[in-house]
């Protein structure tokens, strides 16, 4: 049984045959981030019209590298939401042309729940399944979710960003302190160079539920210490090394980056970090989570991991590899097999969704 996958929910178009549920067979994703990069994050116009112009290529490649025919498939799945409306209609309009002209059953999927399913893919193939219930914290440049996760996936809802999501707050920090968009991945790279323990972040109580994550506060926080400096020069000499090399290595940007600018960065992941794991443990100890997952763009950061794997979590913690961490059209094949298995499919008339919840 063999789906293919389409992804094109924010800024990277994506395709990918998975057979049987968890053998990615081919996973091509085509990423506008370098042009976005120039605008200092995702342009939604510019984004529709990149989704354009891969989604053809991008479907071809996969099921070439696949060697799948369209004859081949069992379904067709793809992202409706969340995401931007205008790149979800790309995809979700070339899968259902698809789905017409050749007949395979569409299966429309949550994003999110694609990023969940990466992870409990990768989890059977690699023989150390996911086991359940679990508890799945994704976090993303759009999202910051914990949901229960039970056996055959039916998902609850346990806490959610009230602000920002903590993959647009390492944005935003990047993007104020001049280190270009995305800002994770170059955080993530600076901060060991960094004293996580230089600049205090306030740990927000959250009332009501406990369970939620804030993330404006770390936010504020970076933008107060900018203002308490004169970083204007600094900053500049960051922005013109971005000019002249779009993707600086380490040892570049430690040349415009003084030390305390680098504590300032170690410290806010820091931050971050300890906001999402204290939340995921809490939640995990709340349900008798028997795993763990971490999904979404910002399981990538390396200081993440290694505090999961460390730390107190009342459970085995599961990532995924990076190729599946951001996004991906495998993550939304594997999603679609319980439900192929279902026999949960979408009709030809279903929408993107712009906010669609997964419960
Ligand atoms: O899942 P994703 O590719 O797209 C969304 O659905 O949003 O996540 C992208 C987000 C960006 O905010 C990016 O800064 C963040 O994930 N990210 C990271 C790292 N790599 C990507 N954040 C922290 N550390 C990283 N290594
Ligand atoms: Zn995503």
């Amino acid at each position: 049984m063999r789906i293919l996958g389409i992804e094109s929910s924010c800024d990277e178009t994506a395709a990918a045959v998975v057979a049987s549920g968890d053998a990615v067979l081919s996973s091509v994703v085509a990423s506008q981030i370098a042009m976005h990069a120039r605008y200092g994050g995702v342009v939604p116009e510019l984004a529709s019209r990149e989704h354009l112009r891969a989604i053809v290529p991008v479907v071809r490649e996969a099921l070439l590298r696949s060697t799948t025919r369209l004859e081949d498939l069992s379904a067709i799945a793809v992202t409706v939401g969340p995401g931007l409306v205008g790149a979800l209609l790309v995809g979700l309009t070339y899968a259902k042309s698809l789905s017409f002209a050749t007949g395979v059953p569409l299966i429309g999927v949550n994003h999110i729940e694609g990023h969940i399913h990466a992870v409990i893919l990768e989890s059977r193939r690699d023989g150390a399944p996911v086991q359940f219930p679990a508890l799945a914290l994704v976090a993303s440049g759009g999202h910051t979710h914990l949901f229960e996760v039970r056996d055959g996936g039916g998902y609850r809802l346990l806490g959610k960003t009230r602000d920002d999501a903590a993959g647009e707050a390492f944005d935003k920090v990047g993007k104020l302190l001049g280190f270009g968009y995305p800002g994770g991945p170059v955080i993530d790279r600076l901060a060991p160079h960094g004293n996580p323990h230089a600049v205090h972040f306030t740990f927000a109580k959250m009332k009501g539920n406990a369970l939620d994550f804030s993330f404006s506060g770390h936010k504020t926080a970076v933008l107060r210490w900018v203002e308490a400096r004169h970083m204007e020069d600094e900053i500049a000499a960051r922005k013109t090394l971005l000019r002249h090399h779009p993707n600086p290595s380490v040892e570049q940007w430690l040349t415009v980056t003084p030390p305390a600018t680098l504590d300032l960065l170690a410290s806010f992941q820091h931050a971050v970090i300890h906001e999402l794991l204290t939340r995921a443990a809490s939640a995990a100890q709340s349900i008798g989570a028997r795993g763990l997952i971490v999904s979404g763009g910002v399981a990538c950061n390396s200081a993440l991991r290694a505090a999961a794997r460390a730390g107190n979590l009342p459970c085995p913690v599961h990532f995924p590899s990076a190729g599946l961490s951001t996004d991906n059209a495998a993550m939304i094949a594997a999603a679609a097999f319980p439900k192929l298995e279902r026999g949960e499919f979408s009709s030809l008339d279903i929408g993107a969704q712009a906010n669609l919840p997964l419960a």
